[in-house]
């Protein structure tokens, strides 16, 4: 097939990641045929320091007219000082709401032989395999009255959700839990918000539609604890935009690196993929970086951004075979691993998805969304270094 990847790196480990995650689809085009037309845009402190605004006029048109948006992290330390609209991840949120992309939808799944990396006790972590879906577009990320009092004296922002808000999301949750393990947790603080009130209101009605699905009700502090305690316990997470921010920060901590975690944002239009962890200036440009969120988000590209769920999954089942290879970066080396660059990581998966693209598929048959991909595993491993 013919599709448009706009890809914008962004700042810090942005471009090396975005790097990897490209050379991953480049693999994927080449061995299936596909002519994929990539083309690169600066946006957050990386436009800023080129002159331009956080977010530049081309760089907003070209993601709106492609097939599919692959950005990296936002976020550079030089401008911490400036106001919100003058910082770099002001360009992430507005291309977010130009996009239209009111569903965030970050996977934590338990990657094979990684259990040693997380800070649970393997049989904690064990069966982990749940869905963050963050509504991205509203909520106290964007809701007006805004601002700094004039005098500095006190600040205020807004929590609004509006019912069609919150219906348009809920569905993307109750529709993804029922090709997994049906049931929906929604995540509010019922208990002290009106906006949370209206919240489990509207997800209680949408659920009438989805009579299979198990719906239950959580606040977020509990939440929090049972993420920390038992994630296995979770199959979808329905939540508003801060505390979606918040659980999958968390969720990357029970992973054991935020550099595991992809991310999908999906609207009407074009997707957006970018993983989960930030730019991490503090290792950007010495190749350790951890690509998997990044490739990983690909693959989402691939599955639910151009609608190639097999393409997605033959990605997935590289990275798996990739690790049972024991290739890791350094974020999820043990003390007895000798980790490998990002360079080399990526050089290993790419390896494997040329190779299995000329392999008859190990699972034939449709294979559902990415995140599934886990039951593609099987077949060889490649040889590490
Ligand atoms: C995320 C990030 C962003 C957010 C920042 C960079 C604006 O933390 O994608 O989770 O808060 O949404
Ligand atoms: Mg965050």
């Amino acid at each position: 097939m013919n599709a448009s990847i706009a890809v914008l790196p962004g700042d810090g480990v942005g471009p090396e990641v975005t790097r990897a995650a490209v050379r991953v689809l480049e693999a994927v085009g080449a061995s299936g045929g596909h002519r994929w037309a990539i083309t690169t845009w600066p946006i957050g402190g990386a436009a800023i320091a080129q002159g331009l605004p956080p977010l530049p006029p081309d760089t907003i048109a070209a993601a709106r007219q492609s097939d599919a948006i692959l950005l990296g992290a936002v976020g550079d330390p030089a401008y911490d000082r400036e106001p919100p609209a003058g910082r770099p991840e002001a360009a992430l949120l507005a291309l977010r709401r130009d996009l239209g992309v009111f569903a965030n939808i970050r996977p934590l799944r338990a990657w094979p032989g990684l259990g040693g990396v997380s800070p649970l006790k393997a049989r904690v972590l064990a069966g982990t395999d749940l869905i963050i879906v963050r509504e991205l577009t509203g909520g106290l990320y964007y809701g007006e009255p805004r601002g700094l009092a004039a005098d500095g004296a006190s600040a205020v922002n807004t929590m609004r959700y509006s019912r069609d808000e919150i219906v348009r999301v809920a569905r993307v949750a109750f529709g993804l839990a029922g090709r997994r393990r049906r049931r929906v947790t929604s995540v509010d603080k019922a208990n002290v918000l009106e906006v949370s009130r209206l919240w489990r209101d509207v997800v209680s009605e949408v659920a009438r539609d989805y009579p299979d699905i198990a719906l239950t009700h959580e606040y977020i502090d509990t939440a929090a604890m049972k993420l920390a305690i038992a994630p296995s316990a979770f199959d979808v997470l329905l939540t508003e935009n801060l505390f979606g921010d918040i659980l999958s920060d968390e969720a990357g901590g029970v992973a054991g690196s935020l550099g595991l975690l992809p991310s999908a944002s999906l609207g009407n239009g074009p997707g957006l993929f970018e993983p989960v962890h930030g730019s991490a200036p503090t290792i950007a440009g010495r190749d350790v970086a951890n690509p998997i969120g990044a490739i990983a988000s690909a693959a989402m590209l691939l599955a639910d951004g151009l609608h190639r769920p097999e393409d997605g999954a033959r990605v997935m089942a590289g990275i798996d075979r990739v690790l049972q290879a024991g290739y890791r970066t350094a974020d999820i080396a043990s003390a007895r691993q000798r980790p490998v660059g990002t360079t080399a990581f990526t050089d290993a998966v790419v390896q494997e998805v040329l190779s299995a693209g000329r392999a008859p598929a190990a699972t034939p048959g449709p294979v559902p969304p990415v995140l599934a991909a886990r039951r593609t595993t099987g077949g060889r491993s490649p040889r590490r270094p």
